[in-house]
Parts: structure tokens; sequence; C-alpha cells
């Protein structure tokens, strides 16, 4: 696969994606989007890719946002009409089964902020600015910052962010449960692909069952989500992985995984 704005590269079970328009600071257009649907689709797909990193090109910038250029040539009635963002959540999160981790090595800016936090967890060099300044453009949010970055810091951190546009530093990130780790600049990359060999080495399908159960967390109430806890945990038992890696415990040996 070739691409114009992002490349990808597998290095073994690890899919590494990285947002190429370093001049633009990454800014996220129509055909970032297209590539990045591409490119979730065949990670999902290709049963030796286990996890994935997506990260931003050049020093700068993880992504600065939505393209300025790009939404100021637009109508109302062409954002309404082709349900602009829609596809950020209904193409790639809800798409992507599997694990795959942010790597923000500088500005992660609106949609930028808003990509980062689709992913599972965040990584952050030191850095890392996120912020949600859409209102100075005198819009807000539309790629999920309205509710993802509530859900991960609380109302009042978020609504300050949303309502001044101020930017958030790394340590600040970290310490408001924003991002996982935060770690020098120069070692985010080694740190998050590290991170992601670990994830890739654990058995894939209760690396899925696990994404699934947190994910529940945002989306139910605590009794739906214990059930649903329970009723993934109970599949999970009946799987070839579980005997194995339960097996390999006793013989005090590591797990050889089937996924399945
Ligand atoms: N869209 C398009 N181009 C962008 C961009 C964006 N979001 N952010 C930066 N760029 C471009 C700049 O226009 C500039 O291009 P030119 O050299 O052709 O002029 C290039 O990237 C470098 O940017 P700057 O010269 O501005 O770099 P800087 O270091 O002085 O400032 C910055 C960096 C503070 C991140 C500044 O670029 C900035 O404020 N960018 C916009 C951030 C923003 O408002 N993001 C939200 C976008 S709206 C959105 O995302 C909606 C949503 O909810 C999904």
């Amino acid at each position: 696969m070739t691409f114009e704005t992002i490349t990808v590269e597998q290095r073994d079970a690890v899919t590494l994606i990285t947002l190429n328009r370093p001049k633009a600071l990454n800014a996220l257009n129509s055909k970032v989007l297209e590539e990045l649907i591409e490119a979730f689709a065949a990670y999902q797909a290709d049963s030796s890719q286990l996890c994935a990193v997506l990260t931003g090109s050049g020093d700068k910038a993880f992504a600065a946002g939505a393209d300025i250029k790009e939404m100021s040539e637009k109508e109302a009635a062409d954002f309404y009409l082709d349900d602009f963002f829609s596809p950020w959540t209904s193409e790639i999160v809800k798409k992507t089964r599997k694990p795959w981790i942010a790597a923000v090595n500088g500005f992660a800016l609106g949609g930028g902020c808003e990509l980062a936090m689709m992913a599972d967890f965040i990584i952050a060099s030191e850095n890392a600015k996120f912020g949600q300044p859409e209102i100075k453009l005198g819009v807000a949010p539309g790629m999920g910052g309205s509710q993802r970055l509530t859900k991960a810091i609380g109302k009042s951190k978020a609504m300050e962010m949303c309502l001044t546009g101020r930017m958030m530093g790394a340590e600040e990130a970290e310490r408001s449960n924003l991002v996982a780790r935060v770690v020098p600049h120069d070692e985010l990359l080694d740190d998050a692909m590290k991170t992601a060999a670990q994830i890739a080495a654990m058995p894939p399908m209760a690396a899925i069952a696990n994404k699934e159960m947190v994910n529940a967390a945002f989306e139910t109430s605590l009794d739906q989500g214990l059930i649903i806890e329970r009723r993934i945990f109970q599949i999970l038992t009946a799987s070839e992985d579980k005997k194995e890696g339960m097996a390999a415990f006793v013989e005090k040996r590591e797990g050889k995984w089937k996924g399945r």
C-alpha cells in the first residue's frame, strides 16, 4: 500500500502508522481520513498484526487539528449532508477491535487531540501539548473532544480547556489522566513500539476482550458493565489460549498463543 499523507510499516507484529504532512503540522484533511481508514482496516484484517501505534511525523506535532484551510471552503450544508467527522468514529474507532496506541510527539490540538483520544491509550512525549482550541475559530470540537475529553479528565478541566482553548502540557495531561505515561521526547517512538510489542505478545483474543470490556465502562451503567465483563470472561474460558495460558503457568513456561 502506498499513501500520500501517511506512512505505514510493519515491525514484526506491530503496525506503525505515521501522519505525514509535517509542513501542515499533520493537519487532518479528507485524504488523511481516507488513508487512515484504509490503513486501520488493513491492520484489523491482517492476523499477523496484533497491536498498532499512531504517531506524527516531524518533531513538532502529532496533529494540529482538522485542516482549517479545507474546512474554510465548506458550507454548513456540506458539513451536515456529509455528516462531517462521523467516519472517524464509525470507520476507525468502531471497526478497529484490536488495540492501538497514540504516541503523541508534540501538538495534539482540536482534531489531533480528538484523534489521540480515540486510541486505546496515549503515551506522550515531554513536548506534547493537548488542546481543544476550536472556540477561537468560532466553532467547537467536532471529532469527540467535548465527550472524550470530559470522560477522560472530568467536567471542570474539560470545560476550562474548551472555553479558553488553552493548551495542556504533558505533565498536566498525565496528572489529569489524559495520558497513560510521559516519556522523554527522544524515547517516545521506541517506548511506544516496545509497549505495543508487549501487547502483541499477549493472547490476541484476550487482548481484544480486555479492550472491549474497558470500553464498555464508557458506554454502560456499572451493572450492565459488570455483566458484559463476566460474559466476556466466561467466553474466554472456552478458548484454547486459556487452556494454554493456565497450563504454561503451572508448568512454569511461556505460553504459545493460537489466538482462539
Ligand atoms: N489546519 C491547516 N493547516 C494548519 C493547521 C490546521 N489545523 N495547523 C497548522 N497548520 C499549518 C499552518 O497554516 C502553517 O502552514 P503555512 O506554513 O503554509 O502557513 C503550518 O501548518 C505551520 O503552522 P504555524 O506556522 O502556525 O506554526 P506555529 O509553530 O507558529 O504554531 C500552532 C503552531 C500553535 C499549532 C498553530 O499552527 C495553530 O494554532 N494551529 C491551529 C490549531 C487549531 O486551531 N486546531 C483546531 C483545528 S479545528 C478542528 O480540529 C475541529 C475539530 O474539532 C475536529
